[in-house]
């Protein structure tokens, strides 16, 4: 079975890094790795120091490596939809060339490279597939859009076939914009159903695991914090979170008050991302590029351990609507309701035990809900919100 490892986390605290390393070490020890960026802002190259193609490269035996572009991707998933777009801003007046520019829509690009994942599980050539991802809110957003992409598949898509096979010809001199055609559906649908299967195989905890990696540093620490909640409550499967670049114990001058600072941080990161295990990298006094010191990294991070294994399996927060309410639970062992104080702050739920504190990010439907109820129950804080509006009402799936 293949294993998808993917790694996401804030601009420079080492994904790519750690993305590459981890690809070495799955290889080193007999397993067929392939790593993949789908950050738009491509580094894997020069983390390698070889040259890398729109297609798989073979680097060394068992490893290659790909950095899709989004001209290629067009290519695969979706010319007749650009066709038609570019066709929809020609007639408004654009020329063609500046249609045929526009069309690569936001976020287009990184989907297109998401979507590689799905093509290389579906071919069964690799074991691990090591996916460099983009910086977390935008990975997190793309990551979610396929749920919604399910909706249209089943709804709508036969709708507009049949409203463009009958209605088509009609409905275009009346509306007066030109109307996809039947192939423009196929091809929508097709692309649709391709981030269907992608969100399975991601939100799937025995092929995926989703990575954190962050630096011991305030910013980078809440800004993982904000997307560990988002995976669980979108359900994204997440085993690990990685602190890179710490300072060791023998750091001493100008960087010694940093290696304090880090330590401080430390225990609270390990605290508040637990029971997800927490790894570190230290800080090396060397630029970590090409394979040998790649494989450093991943020695520091891994040791003998399989770096394709799952470290932590489990959900520890969720969001589930169940008639007029809405029930977020949460994981919380060792604890007994007294010893949780809940505090809400806009779209923060602050639950502080005994000495500790952990802030979850409410999906949006939440932040306006009045809260009803809190318990535990079986290890599990259940809280329950009041839906009030029913428009817009989108739960987190369970
Ligand atoms: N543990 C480490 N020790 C020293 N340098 C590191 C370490 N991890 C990453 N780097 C360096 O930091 C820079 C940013 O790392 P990179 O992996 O490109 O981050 P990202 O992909 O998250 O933007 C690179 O120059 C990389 O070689
Ligand atoms: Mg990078």
């Amino acid at each position: 079975m293949t294993r998808i490892v993917l790694y996401t986390g804030k601009g420079g605290v080492g994904k790519t890094s750690v993305a590459a390393a981890t690809a070495i070490l799955c290889a080193d020890r007999g397993l067929k790795t392939i790593v993949l960026s789908t950050d738009i802002a491509h580094s894997l190259a020069d983390a390698f120091d070889v040259p890398l193609g729109p297609e798989p490269t073979e680097l060394v035996p068992n490893l290659w490596g790909q950095q899709p572009d989004v001209y290629y991707n067009i290519e695969r998933y979706w010319r007749t939809i650009q066709a038609y777009v570019s066709e929809l801003f020609s007639w408004h007046g654009l020329d063609e060339v500046m249609a045929e520019e526009m069309t690569v829509l936001p976020g287009m690009d990184e989907l297109g490279n998401l979507l590689w994942i799905a093509d290389h599980v579906d071919s069964q050539a690799y074991d691990v597939i090591v996916v460099d991802a983009a910086p977390t809110g935008e990975t997190l957003r793309l990551l979610s859009l396929p749920e919604a992409s399910r909706w249209w598949v089943e709804r709508i898509a036969p709708i507009g076939r049949r409203v463009s096979r009958l209605g088509g010809p009609l409905l275009q001199r009346v509306i007066g914009v030109p109307l996809p055609q039947e192939d423009v559906f196929h091809a929508a649908e097709r692309l649709l159903v391709r981030l269907d299967h992608l969100h399975r195989l991601l939100d799937d905890p025995d092929l995926t695991s989703v990575r954190i990696v962050l630096a011991l540093e305030k910013l980078s620490i809440a800004e993982a914090r904000r997307s560990f909640t988002y995976f669980h409550l979108f359900g994204y499967p997440s085993d690990l979170v990685i602190a890179n670049r710490v300072f060791p114990p023998e750091t001493g001058g100008y960087f010694a008050p940093l290696r304090t600072m880090q330590q401080r941080y430390l225990p609270e990161v390990e605290r508040e991302f637990g029971p997800v295990p927490v790894r570190t990298v230290p800080f090396f006094d060397r630029e970590m590029v090409g394979f040998e010191r790649l494989r450093e990294v991943g020695l520091a991070l891994f040791g003998d351990d399989d770096p394709s294994a799952v470290y932590y399996r489990g959900r520890p927060y969720q969001v589930r609507r169940d008639d007029g309410t809405y029930l977020l639970t949460l994981e919380l062992p060792f604890t007994s309701r007294d010893e949780v104080k809940i505090t809400r702050h806009a779209d923060e739920l602050v639950l502080q035990v005994g000495g500790w504190r952990r802030t979850l990010i409410l999906p949006r439907v939440l932040v306006d809900a009045p809260t009803r109820a809190a318990r535990m129950e079986d290890q599990t804080l259940r809280i329950e919100f009041e839906a009030r509006s029913k428009a817009g009402a989108r739960g987190g799936k369970s």
